[in-house]
């Protein structure tokens, strides 16, 4: 797990003046969005007894903590103690962390770190194109897998063969290497591949857009936790079907990740029809979490302890970038007293199934 970095933790939409826990890095927080508008990030700790304020209530855009009810400021201050005469002094330390947060692209984004802001990554810059006239499905789920390998999975050309093979993989010409360049920069990478002559020539699809189409994959990772997988499926240009699916991994701990995903679409985009899409795109999900949860390491290896070949460009320029940042000193070692310690009032990950807790939410 990386720190310095801003992560994106929540679909905007799911923020509202209601406390919401957000569980990530091994750490509980609390977003909740002020009367202008504005999401607050706390941690989700009161100083006095450690109650979750997630269970607290928002009133004149400050938090009350579920136990004594001491009023929390948005930028952490104790402005309220309720067993206490007006006018006694409120203790110094009664005081919780905030931390920095910002909304773009249907998420929020919270930075985790002790980098001066000047010094701080930027978001990412993801093209218009990606959103407009396409109709969105967000939903998440819980994977027991660690985030790193989940991400991975969603970089990776070569697994739809096999991991979607029941899906949509057999579908898929593959009559050369997969091969492909690999832009980069300080914090993410981006790679296209292109397969000619999709599916069987009498398929329904291929009959509807007059011959077997082309498909294009554009596959993008953003440090720490994000990647943007567009799907492109035509024959000259003309009509393309559009499918865009923006992840964010929030990694809980080693072994579990929660993925909030944000499927765009501009075919059939009709709201009745997201339930369907939603679905086909959880059964992809859920075949990546049944072989990635499968991994032997869950930690990523070291480079060198697995092998590679050039379908697998993008993960490892992925791996490279991460390894630059742990070894800078950015890694948060997972710290098993407060991993212990959670005690999340949501549904999080159960020990018996790799992927559960799907929450669907439409818009
Ligand atoms: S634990 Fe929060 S006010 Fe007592
Ligand atoms: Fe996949």
């Amino acid at each position: 797990m990386l720190k310095n970095f801003w992560h994106a933790c929540e679909f905007s939409s799911a923020v509202t003046n209601k406390p919401k826990q957000i569980v990530m890095l091994n750490q509980r927080f609390v977003l909740y969005r002020n009367s202008q508008g504005q999401v607050v990030a706390l941690k989700d700790q009161c100083p006095h007894r450690g109650a979750a304020l997630s269970l607290g209530w928002v009133k004149d855009d400050s938090i009350r903590c579920p136990y004594h009810g001491w009023k929390f400021q948005a930028d952490g201050k104790c402005t309220h103690i309720p067993a206490n005469a007006p006018g006694t002094a409120i203790p110094k330390k009664a005081c919780v962390d905030t931390y920095p947060v910002q909304e773009k692209y249907g998420f929020v984004w919270l930075f985790y770190g002790d980098l001066p802001e000047a010094e701080r990554h930027p978001l990412p810059t993801i093209p218009e194109y990606v959103f407009s006239n396409l109709h969105p499905v967000e939903y998440e789920c819980t994977e027991n897998a660690n985030y790193a390998r989940v991400m991975e999975a969603n970089m990776d050309f070569a697994h739809v063969i096999a991991v979607h093979k029941k899906s949509f993989g057999q579908r898929i010409p593959v009559h050369k290497t997969i091969e492909y360049q690999v832009e980069e920069d300080n914090w993410s990478g981006v790679a296209t591949v292109i397969y000619e002559s999709l599916g069987n020539s009498k398929s329904f699809l291929n009959f509807l857009l007059g011959g077997r189409p082309q498909l294009t994959t554009r596959l993008s990772f953003f440090l720490p936790n994000f990647t943007l997988s567009e799907i492109s499926i035509g024959r000259d240009g003309s009509f393309d079907i559009k499918l865009n699916v923006l992840i964010a991994h929030l990694p809980i701990d080693e072994t579990t990740t929660v993925i909030k995903r944000a499927f765009y679409r501009n075919v059939l985009t009709l709201p009745w029809l997201d339930g369907f899409f939603k679905k086909l795109d959880y059964k992809l999900a859920e075949e990546d979490a049944l072989v990635v949860s499968s991994l032997y390491s869950q930690p990523m290896p070291k480079i060198s302890q697995e092998l590679h070949v050039a379908a697998d460009a993008l993960a490892l320029a992925y791996r490279k970038l991460r390894q630059k940042y742990l070894a800078k000193g950015w890694e948060l070692q997972s710290n098993m007293s407060q991993l212990d310690n959670l005690n999340e009032h949501q549904a999080q990950a159960s020990s018996t199934s790799v992927m559960n807790s799907c929450v669907t939410k439409t818009s």
